[in-house]
This record gives structure tokens, sequence and C-alpha cells, in this order.
């Protein structure tokens, strides 16, 4: 979804920076979001909220290394 229609950028792109350690001032500066008419400001907040380090799910890793098992197609004798 766009967020920021005067500068077309959209949450993934804003979630994506924000998830790289970046803060809003950073992003503003890298993307040009909510840099013209402001409107898109608080919205653009919010996702960098949801996806900052502060947000447990978005430093979600696998407890433990992926099993290799058996491939699915394996023949059952
Ligand atoms: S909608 Fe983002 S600056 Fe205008």
């Amino acid at each position: 979804m766009i967020v920021c229609v005067c500068r077309r950028v959209s949450d993934r792109e804003i979630a994506r920076h924000a998830r790289a350690g970046m803060g809003f001032d950073d992003i503003q500066f890298e993307l040009g979001v909510a840099t013209q008419c402001g409107r898109c400001e608080s919205s653009a907040r919010d996702v960098v909220a949801q996806c900052s380090g502060t947000c447990p799910s978005a430093n979600m890793s696998l407890a433990a290394p992926l099993v290799s098992g058996q491939p699915w197609n394996t023949p059952a004798f």
C-alpha cells in the first residue's frame, strides 16, 4: 500500500528500512517520505513503530534450525 502519495513510498519500503534499523528521520531522508505535503507522516511513523527493534515480532527468528527430513515424495515401502 502506498503511504506517501507525493513521493510514492509504500509501507513495505518503509518497513524494510525500519527492520534494517533505520529510524523515522533516516527513512525520511532516504526515501523522502513526508517531505512534501506531510499528510503521510503519522502513517509512516506508525509503520516505523510497528517494525522497529522495540517490536518483538520484528526480530523474530527461528528458535531452532530447520531439521531436514524425508522429502515429501519419498515412496513408503
Ligand atoms: S503524502 Fe507524503 S508528503 Fe505528501
